[in-house]
């Protein structure tokens, strides 16, 4: 399973802070905004990513990431020249997908809560085992704002909208697709919405059509965090203070979860953690060495796992 990371954009509601710096690389409270959405894909096991942004901000993620090695990851860059949808993803990276499943995450989803990395764990088995697509749904009071999904009374999908003004439902679809290897052709053959985009709600329901959706609700012990405007931005930042100081844990920590889910090794996450260690960041990953066991290589489990997810 690989997984993309589209970062790109042009970030206009939240002019002029995103005037001359991507969104995705903005703070949310002490780390960059697309921290979060990698930490996803880590946690779900994915350890070959590619990072999709426009050509001027692609450098910037060079500097952040490398070639991903530091977080025992493979991280390529691709260029979207111009943000025509979500979907360009698929045609974009189709020859670095190679055929095989993909995960994409949008650069702007924040996911936190218990058991998140296990169920993003069933997703990919789920995929890889023929089962379709995986998309995840949160209910939301403010539906018309996103791609919607409605059911029947068997709790069968039968609607996906983006952004409807009279939706069916409060369940939102979250920015976070788990796809079988057909999604490039699937995506090869959408056309642009009237707003003149791919959408990614169009994609989805080729799959519901086909049978082959499989919808899971992140239910009241999830939060999914939005940083479309200013407000939603700082909510986002608040959140994640809030839960970090109240918990002494890190959300989204790289090195940390790379050190728990056995990508790379000690040694590497305690050089990390020291030399951030003025940060809470950094302490957080020495704190994980002495408290955890060393890792297994991914994917072994032993009694009591401690892992983190
Ligand atoms: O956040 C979940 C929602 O994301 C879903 O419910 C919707 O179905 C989906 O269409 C999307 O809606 P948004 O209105 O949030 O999409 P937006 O255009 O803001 O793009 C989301 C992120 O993807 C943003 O960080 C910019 C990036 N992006 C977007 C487009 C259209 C790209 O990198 N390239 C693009 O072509």
């Amino acid at each position: 399973m690989k997984g993309i990371i589209l970062a790109g954009g042009t970030g206009t509601r939240l002019h002029p802070a995103t005037l001359v710096v991507n969104k995705q690389l903005l703070p949310v409270y002490d780390k960059p905004m697309i921290y979060y959405p990698l930490s996803a894909l880590m946690l779900a096991g994915i350890r070959e990513i590619l990072i999709i942004s426009s050509p001027e901000y692609l450098p910037h993620y060079r500097i952040l990431f490398g070639d991903g090695s530091a977080l025992g990851l493979q991280i390529a860059y691709a260029q979207q020249p111009r943000p025509e949808g979500l979907p360009q993803a698929f045609t974009i990276g189709r020859d670095w997908i190679a055929g095989e499943p993909v995960a994409l995450v949008l650069g702007d989803n924040i996911f936190f809560g218990n058991g998140l990395g296990p169920m993003l764990r069933r997703a990919v088995g789920r995929v890889q085992a023929g089962e379709g697509a995986t998309i995840f749904s949160y209910r939301v009071d403010d539906p018309e704002r996103y791609g919607v999904i409605a059911f029947d009374s068997d709790a069968r999908a039968v609607s996906i909208e983006e952004k409807p003004e009279r939706p069916r439902s409060n369940h939102a679809i979250t920015g976070l697709y788990v796809f079988d290897a057909d999604v490039c052709d699937h995506a090869a053959a959408l056309i642009p919405s009237d707003r003149g985009e791919l959408e990614i709600t169009d994609l989805a329901r080729r799959y519901m059509e086909a049978g082959a959706l499989h919808v899971e609700p992140m239910g009241r012990g999830f939060a999914w965090l939005d940083t479309g405007t200013h407000d939603s931005l700082l909510e986002a930042a608040e959140f994640v203070r809030t839960i970090q100081h109240r918990q002494g844990i890190q959300i989204a920590c790289l090195e940390e979860i790379a050190y728990l889910q056995g990508f790379i090794t000690r040694d590497m996450a305690e050089a990390r953690g020291k030399a951030l260690v003025k940060t809470a960041y950094g302490r957080a990953i020495l704190t994980a060495i002495e408290d955890a066991p060393a890792p297994l290589p991914f994917g072994e489990r032993r009694a009591g796992d401690r892992r983190r997810g």
